[in-house]
């Protein structure tokens, strides 16, 4: 039985963190499921299932694909999680061979992220749902007017009749079992209710992918244990203060919508059915974490120690840090 989690040092490629001794890898082995399986995807040229890191943004191919996903953006602001979870789409999507003319291809919580158009220029038919113009992300990425004119937000022309736009939840996707080739769903997982929300909508994209189709999720992964992560301790903490700091948790909740890698194993991986393709890989580099982002103030702004916006990759409230973590399964 292959492990599900690999733990740095214990794999004899990819990145390593060399800092064996720290809180981080401690936590890791603490916490690392050993009873989950993973089917890895042999011959794959890179390990794709694994953490958002610094080092990653001097890969030529991982920059080539972010570029062509989403052009434009200022060679320090590339640097940023969001364009690596685009990039490690499109470039395992390629890799296994899951763009052709005839795919087609379910986004949930899609908002109007750049791989929809990307993926609209290649493939027969891609279908974007989203509570459109609800809930916390309308106005933002879920702005309502997707709905009616997505060419507003694409960054470069696309074929607008292989782009669908759809309004709605993804915990109960309005299609019938097996419909797509390809179903993807970035930073959103997380917000739909953990855990019951997660778990649901992990088994509804499952369901509607066809056999021999791929599943690709992109979601937060805390690096490292911090009691004030812990929901009891942030209920405590919202009661001490009548409700100033941690509002919104309880005790199944934290107040950011954030997994340990525990989590997304329990509520992400198992509830799809699906075997990831790879093991999930939590190392993180010395260089991640000394490039860390701390909210500011009222939290409506992320700086490092050194004023800087960029790399935006590693995030951290009040408890430990977090990070986009790539996941992808392949149906059966
Ligand atoms: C952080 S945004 C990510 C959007 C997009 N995937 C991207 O990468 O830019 C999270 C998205 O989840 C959507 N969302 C939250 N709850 C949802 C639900 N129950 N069903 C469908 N979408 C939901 C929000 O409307 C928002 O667009």
């Amino acid at each position: 039985m292959r492990p599900w989690i690999v733990v740095p040092g214990e794999r004899d490629s990819g990145i390593r963190d060399p800092s064996r001794s720290c809180a981080a890898y401690r936590f890791l082995c603490e916490t690392a499921p050993v009873n989950a399986q993973a089917t890895t995807l042999t011959g794959l040229s890179r390990q794709y299932i694994k953490l958002c890191d610094v080092a990653d943004f001097d890969d030529p191919e991982i920059l080539a694909m972010l570029r062509e996903i989403e052009p434009g953006r200022p060679a320090e602001q590339e640097r940023h999680r969001k364009l690596w979870e685009y990039a490690l789409l499109g470039l395992y999507l390629a890799e296994v061979g899951a763009i052709t003319p005839e795919a087609t291809a379910l986004s949930v919580a899609a908002g109007h992220e750049a791989p929809l158009y990307w993926l609209a220029n290649q493939i027969e038919r891609v279908v974007a749902t989203d509570i459109y113009g609800e809930g916390a992300f309308s106005g933002r990425e879920a702005d309502g007017s997707m709905l009616t004119n997505p060419a507003a937000f694409a960054p470069y022309p696309y074929r607008e009749d292989h782009l669908e736009v759809r309004d709605m939840n993804a915990l109960e996707l309005d299609f019938p079992d097996e419909s797509f080739d390809i179903v993807f769903s970035l930073s959103s997982i997380e917000h739909f209710g953990i855990p019951q929300g997660t778990q649901r909508a992990a088994r509804e994209m499952s369901r509607v992918l066809r056999p021999g189709g791929h599943l690709v999720i992109t979601t937060e992964c805390l690096v490292g244990n911090n009691p004030l992560d812990w929901p009891a301790v942030q209920v405590a903490m919202r009661v001490a203060t009548r409700g100033r700091r941690c509002p919104t948790s309880t005790l199944r909740r934290r107040v950011t919508d954030v997994f340990t890698p525990k989590e997304i194993e329990r509520y992400v991986v198992k509830a799809t059915g699906l075997s990831l393709v790879q093991p999930l890989d939590l190392t993180i580099s010395p260089a991640t974490h000394e490039s860390v982002l701390h909210w500011v103030e009222d939290g409506s702004e992320l700086r490092a120690a050194d004023g800087s916006q960029f790399p935006h990759i590693l995030l951290q409230g009040h408890g430990a840090p977090w990070t986009s973590a790539f996941l992808a399964f392949r149906k059966s």
